[in-house]
């Protein structure tokens, strides 16, 4: 049943080229333009959405977080992302212009569910982003895209969030097409890029040697932080989620940008603490300042995992180690970038003696509010 791995979690890694393929199969026609037929919601009506909400948890709320960021740049529709379990209780503004888009690999979470039924409740259309055919949350819905993960066995989600974020892209790329973009030519590009990128990851997957090795040796440590800007930030968030789920250890993500409003005071001498370095080609302001965050954490100390494009030469002198991703569009990258941050906490889980796929107080599904 695992194919031939110890774990699932190391299959279900693995699995993230075709995963991707397979959830855009059939979605881009060879022109380039997008044919989402499942998505039952009329153009005529997400022409007048004024507003999108994200809802979801965990992992797939990182996605969220994503889409977020990609929605509001090429649609220019004001987007935000929530926790399912915090949306639900404070009361939200919502009306039958509002889009709520319910993330879950499960379609049966109850926070996501239950945050979905009180839009529904108000009026708003609900778009599920669910790789489970026929669940509840899908059935609740007033429409659903499917993200053609497979099975995912393991607790720790893994190709389920690839593929949530590619399904999150395609329908910003929808709205864009649907509703025009001031951004066409990108938005052209990116639909272009979205071929290429099963490859990539299948690139990151041939070089983790050096990451599990990495992550080897720092069983014996109690904590690792995790540093992020823009996209980036999100993939900090769930690279500390699955450091925390899967290896028990002390593990935060930070908006780079947030360090020295506070948690740079945690840096000390060999300190763990992991970087996405956004592309230099992209927003090179941010990857400026990410670089002068390497430089300031290292001065004091840290012990710096660098997470960088392929010939972001800046890094360099200020990585004690330098995990290299292939060049990739901005909004892309987190499809990259999340891969060794999943493949060093499942070797890190590995080499402290946990259980891979079945975390201590942990379940697949989370069916309780
Ligand atoms: C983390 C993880 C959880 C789930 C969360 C939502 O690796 O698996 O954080 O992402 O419980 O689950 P779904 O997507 O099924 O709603």
């Amino acid at each position: 049943e695992k194919g031939g791995y110890d774990y699932f979690m190391l299959k279900e890694i693995a699995e993230q080229p075709k995963a991707v393929a397979d959830t855009l199969l059939g979605r881009i026609d060879p022109a380039g333009s997008l044919t989402l037929d499942e998505v039952r919601i009329p153009d005529s009506v997400l022409r007048e959405i004024d507003k999108i909400v994200v809802i979801a948890c965990g992992t797939a709320f990182h996605a969220g977080m994503i889409a977020k960021l990609a929605i509001e740049h090429w649609t220019r529709i004001p987007c935000e992302t929530e926790l399912a379990s915090e949306f639900r209780y404070r009361d939200p503004i919502l009306d039958a212009r509002t889009l709520v888009i319910a993330i879950s690999q499960s379609g049966e979470t109850m926070d996501t569910l239950m945050a979905l039924r009180h839009a529904r409740e108000q009026g708003a259309k609900v778009l599920a982003v669910c790789n489970t055919n026929g669940s509840t949350i899908p059935r609740e819905s007033d429409a659903v895209l499917y993200t053609h993960a497979g099975p995912e066995v393991a607790v720790a989600s893994t190709k389920a969030f690839l593929t949530q974020l590619i399904a999150c892209y395609l329908v910003a790329l929808y709205l864009a097409q649907v509703r025009g973009s001031k951004w066409g030519d990108e938005v052209r590009d990116v639909v272009r890029e979205l071929s290429a990128v099963a490859d990539r990851v299948e690139r990151v997957l041939e070089t983790m040697e050096p990451v599990r090795e990495l992550a080897r040796s720092l069983a014996d440590k109690n904590t690792v932080l995790f540093l992020g800007r823009h996209v980036g930030y999100p993939v900090a968030l769930e690279g500390a989620l699955k450091l925390k789920e899967l290896a028990y250890m002390h593990a935060e993500g930070f908006a780079a940008g947030e360090l020295k409003h506070g948690p740079i005071a945690l840096i000390e001498k060999d300190l763990p603490v992991v970087v996405v370095v956004p592309s230099p080609r992209g927003r090179s302001v941010l990857h400026d300042k990410i670089v002068s965050n390497i430089q300031e954490i290292r001065a004091r100390g840290a012990r710096t995992i660098v997470i960088a494009e392929e010939g972001d030469e800046a890094v360099v002198p200020y990585a004690d180690h330098l995990i290299r991703i292939p060049a990739t569009p901005t909004l892309l990258q987190p499809l990259v970038s999340t891969v060794p941050l999943q493949v060093f906490a499942c070797e890190l889980a590995t080499a402290r003696g946990n259980e891979v796929d079945q975390p201590r107080n942990l379940a697949k599904s989370v069916t309780v509010e």
